[in-house]
């Protein structure tokens, strides 16, 4: 875990607008985040991205938009009353509650990183023909890699058997010390319900409980019917929602990799029984393919396929990316079977079924399930592209090599100086460009400052305005990633900037 660099990055984010703590004046709120003036493009066109690839360009995939708020036998079908826990844990010294899972994947993660290292000795040793010190490193690889697989199919087998006793069991027997008290006197293990719940109704004591909801994906299934008949939807089809979602998480950290509030981009693809694991290979390839094609290169990008399913899955995978603090969860696709929609004709008594022509059959569909979250998206791409350059001159520039789509804003207008009329110039260029894109126009502080804050957003061109503009027309463009500097005339610059953008 790189922590200097995740500091940083939470530091820059704040910085430049991009994320500020909730309710920062009152001290904040655990775990929930507003997204500033940049944050909020950028996570603007997260979204479209998603959107445009999900929606515009599948013609069997419609949008939704469904309340928060929904009745709350949804959740008891689709067994969140029941079974949307995390098992919980307290150290009795430090008062600090601590999800049992996640102290067992910090101390596997521990171990994962002392093989890294190793891994680094190694190679080290190969390279120098090192051989006896290098087949001790090996050696040492080898050992922390058994206890690592040993740990994780224990550790597997108790969270499918819910056996929160041997859960206890396994934190002790690790010897997993509370970071805070650094003791290891641990309450027993209970489960702890991740819904918000609320009360519908003026009235709040004869109200009924409601959630808010801890997925947008059972809103598509409720309106599964609605769309299939309305938008005369034929089987593969897809629906596609974006939306808040809402979480009592214990252990919230990790900046906006885990909230109590965050946003999903979900899609259930509906096909025939019988079909499903076609089409969640199809989506599994699809899903990656939309991350690399952000230019973010593939090695920071791997799948983990769950070898133990949950009882109504067939299939499983999660896409993890390299986060600063290792390889984690940034997408999940799921091969759910017709669960969901079962679960829902037997709580609703209502049919939901697809009529199938070619079979003259009506059937509940099967249901591959792709779920994102946009905050964790925005995470990945921005603590990607965060860079600290050692330029020429032996200064550093701090730059966000963001996507040219994803970026916040993707020209900068600046004049060279805030006289001889240059401002003037700069304001028309200004006016031309706002037609086509998210534009800063900005006249204060030295060229090079305003390139340096241009760099720490992302902005991929900066476009001045200098004397010779008034000779000919002409600006310069300079590239946020390699500096580059030349002169377009002004009447071409919209069209060169979109295909460079393109
Ligand atoms: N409908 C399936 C579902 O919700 P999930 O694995 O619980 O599955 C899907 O969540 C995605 O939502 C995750 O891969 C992650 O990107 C995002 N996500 C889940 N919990 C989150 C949280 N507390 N904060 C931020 N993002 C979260």
């Amino acid at each position: 875990m790189n922590e200097d660099l995740f500091k940083q990055i939470i530091a820059h984010a704040k910085e430049y607008g991009f994320i500020f703590p909730s309710s920062e004046i009152y001290d904040g709120l655990s775990a929930v985040y507003d997204y500033g003036q940049n944050g909020v493009e950028l996570k603007n066109n997260i979204k479209q991205y998603w959107w445009k690839a999900m929606v515009q360009y599948h013609e069997n995939i419609v949008g939704l938009d469904s309340a928060i708020f929904m009745h709350p036998t949804i959740w008891k079908a689709s067994g969140h009353v029941d079974a949307f826990n995390d098992p919980l844990i307290d150290n009795k010294d430090s008062k600090k509650r601590y999800r049992a899972d996640v102290l067992i994947e910090d101390h596997i993660q521990k171990i994962e990183d002392k093989i890294e290292k190793e891994v680094e000795k190694a190679k080290k040793r190969f390279e120098n023909f090192d051989e006896a010190l290098y087949r001790q490193t090996n050696g040492r690889v080898l050992q922390y890699q058994q206890q690592v697989d040993d740990i994780r199919n224990r550790f597997a087998e108790l969270m499918n058997n819910n056996d929160l006793v041997g859960l206890k069991a396994l934190i002790e027997e690790l010897g997993i010390a509370c970071p805070i008290s650094g003791t290891r006197n641990w309450t027993d293990v209970r489960q702890f319900n991740l819904m918000f719940a609320t009360k519908l109704g003026s009235v709040a004591d004869g109200a009924d409980t409601i959630y808010l909801r801890p997925e947008t994906a059972q809103g598509i299934f409720v309106n599964f019917l609605n769309i299939y008949k309305t938008g005369r939807m034929k089987l593969p089809f897809g629906i596609a929602q974006i939306g808040k979602a809402f979480r009592n998480e214990i252990v919230a950290r990790q900046f906006i990799f885990r909230m109590r509030e965050f946003e999903q981009m979900e899609m259930q693809f509906f096909v025939k029984p019988g079909e499903e694991l076609k089409w969640f290979d199809y989506w599994k390839q699809t899903r990656l393919q939309w991350h690399k094609d952000l230019g973010i290169p593939a090695e920071n990008y791997r799948f983990h396929d769950h070898e133990k399913l949950a009882h109504y899955a067939n299939a499983a995978t999660d896409i993890e990316f390299k986060f600063p603090f290792g390889f984690k969860e940034l997408e999940g696709i799921h091969s759910r079977t017709n669960f969901d929609l079962s679960q829902h004709e037997k709580y609703s008594g209502k049919k939901l079924r697809y009529f199938d022509p070619e079979v003259n059959e009506n059937y509940v569909p099967y249901v591959i399930e792709t779920s994102i979250g946009v905050d964790r998206m925005f995470l990945a791409v921005f603590s990607h592209a965060y860079t600290e350059e050692k330029l020429e001159d032996g200064t550093t520039r701090t730059v966000l090599r963001l996507p040219a789509k994803l970026a916040p804003y993707k020209v900068a207008v600046l004049p060279l100086v805030k006289k001889d009329g240059l401002p003037e110039i700069g304001q028309e260029v200004f006016d031309v460009l706002k037609k086509d894109f998210m534009v800063q126009y900005e006249d204060k502080d030295a060229i090079g400052r305003r390139y340096r804050r241009q760099d720490a957003i992302g902005t991929p061109f900066c476009v001045t305005i200098d004397n010779q503009t008034k000779e000919d027309q002409t600006v310069t463009v300079r590239e946020r990633d390699t500096m580059e500097q030349y002169r377009l005339p002004i009447a071409d610059l919209t069209v060169e900037l979109l295909k460079k953008l393109r």
